[in-house]
């Protein structure tokens, strides 16, 4: 395969053994929804700088975040990854798991590929909205293209001491250690406050978008890029929701970027999974609709304005089974992607069915239920075998896979 040149957003890219990004999901590069007046993801985006524009607000009354949602989503593996502090050898970096334009770009894996350089750019309070692109699962919740929300705040010792009412010291000098409450160059003290403020705003959020009533819990984690790391969940009828994940940024990227002399926090949060509780939207792949059905629900409405989405109707589903065994190397991201590739919107869900290792042989095969549906009407069950049959072609192809 020779490189050819790819055109993203009016830029040129030289393709390469890394590339991996498809027509299909370039196709929705650019369609901008999150800034497309009365959609479901940009009143969500107005719902949540709202709330930061009234809760941090400086001396004259001002807002002091600023906001940046158009930022293209073509990023550096340095921006996505290494300014982050993401090792050579984490998973998140695997050809599987991402849609690399060439070895040095990708599209972003989330937004807070931007963190460093607009902490570079002297930004000490800000919010990132952005497309974001990762391969993955089918169904409901998961689209590869899913847009998020950032935000970094930074505080130097002065203002955490004029904040906190007496002297803070923010930093250890050489002999401070990492624990698991806090990093090596940071003091218990500062760590602590910046903690308070970062739950204390996120929750927050939560309310303003769910209600004061809402039940939710902290989960330690880890992040490479943050210590100490956490999760936020929200209990909704039954079920613990991952919200977002937060911490304490670490030191070594402000320090790289040029804040050496401040703390900061950040979070990054998905909005279509808070957008579909929010509004009621039963799935993800409504949100690229252009069906007035889906978008007139939205449009005229304000960020305030409750909005239950009732759905036009329920098209039927239908699915069809798949056995077949595996080459070796075989990932199921590379099937997921060729079979969304080849059914478009109509593939609603693939789910494994069976995993079996031939006893003799040593040979695995897998069967996989694809279940398709039509957002805006019925489908025949000749249309879907057709689709069907064109997907096991191409996977017999391209992935060598063997058809049982
Ligand atoms: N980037 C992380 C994600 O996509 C979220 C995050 C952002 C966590 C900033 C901590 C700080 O899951």
């Amino acid at each position: 395969k020779g490189s050819s040149n790819l055109k993203i957003l009016n830029e040129s890219y030289v393709s390469d053994d890394f590339t991996n990004v498809s027509s299909k999901i370039l196709s929705h590069v650019g369609r901008g929804l999150l800034n497309q007046e009365g959609h479901p993801l940009n009143l969500l985006k107005r719902k949540v700088v709202d709330y930061f524009y009234a809760r941090f607000k400086g001396h004259m009354g001002n807002p002091i975040f600023s906001v940046y949602d158009n930022l293209p989503p073509v990023v550096t593996v340095q921006q996505n990854f290494d300014s982050l502090l993401i090792p050579k050898d984490h998973v998140s970096r695997a050809k599987s798991d991402c849609y690399y334009v060439n070895r040095g770009s990708l599209l972003r894996a989330h937004t807070t590929a931007h963190q460093s350089e607009l902490v570079r750019m002297g930004l000490d309070n800000f919010l990132v909205f952005g497309d974001v692109y990762r391969r993955d699962e089918i169904d409901k919740t998961h689209y590869p293209v899913f847009h998020q929300a950032d935000a970094l705040r930074l505080c130097t010792q002065g203002q955490l001491t004029d904040r906190a009412g007496s002297e803070v010291v923010v930093f250890e000098g050489r002999t401070g250690k990492e624990t698991p409450e806090k990093q090596a160059e940071h003091s218990i003290d500062a760590t602590k406050i910046m903690e308070t403020e970062l739950k204390s705003t996120l929750v927050g959020l939560a309310q303003s978008l769910f209600g004061k009533n809402i039940q939710y819990r902290w989960v330690d984690v880890y992040f490479p890029f943050t210590h100490p790391s956490w999760e936020l969940e929200v209990h909704f009828n039954g079920d613990w929701l991952e919200v977002l994940g937060c911490g304490i940024t670490r030191h070594a990227i402000l320090r790289s970027a040029g804040a050496e002399g401040s703390i900061g926090w950040a979070f990054g949060l998905g909005l279509e999974r808070l957008a579909m509780r929010l509004y009621d939207i039963p799935d993800i792949r409504l949100f690229w609709s252009r069906d007035s059905g889906f978008l007139s629900q939205f449009q005229g409405k304000k960020p305030t304005d409750t909005i239950r989405y009732k759905p036009v109707s329920i098209y039927p589903q239908c699915y069809n089974d798949v056995s077949f065994w595996i080459p070796e190397g075989f990932v199921a991201n590379d099937f997921y992607e060729l079979a969304r590739e080849t059914a478009g919107d109509l593939l609603e869900q693939v789910t494994i069915q069976d995993d079996f290792t031939h006893p003799k042989t040593g040979r695995r095969s897998l069967c996989y239920r694809l279940t398709y549906r039509h957002l805006e009407r019925t489908l025949t069950k000749e249309e879907v075998n057709k689709v069907h049959e064109t997907i096991c072609d191409r996977a017999t192809e391209i992935l060598k896979i063997q058809i049982r």
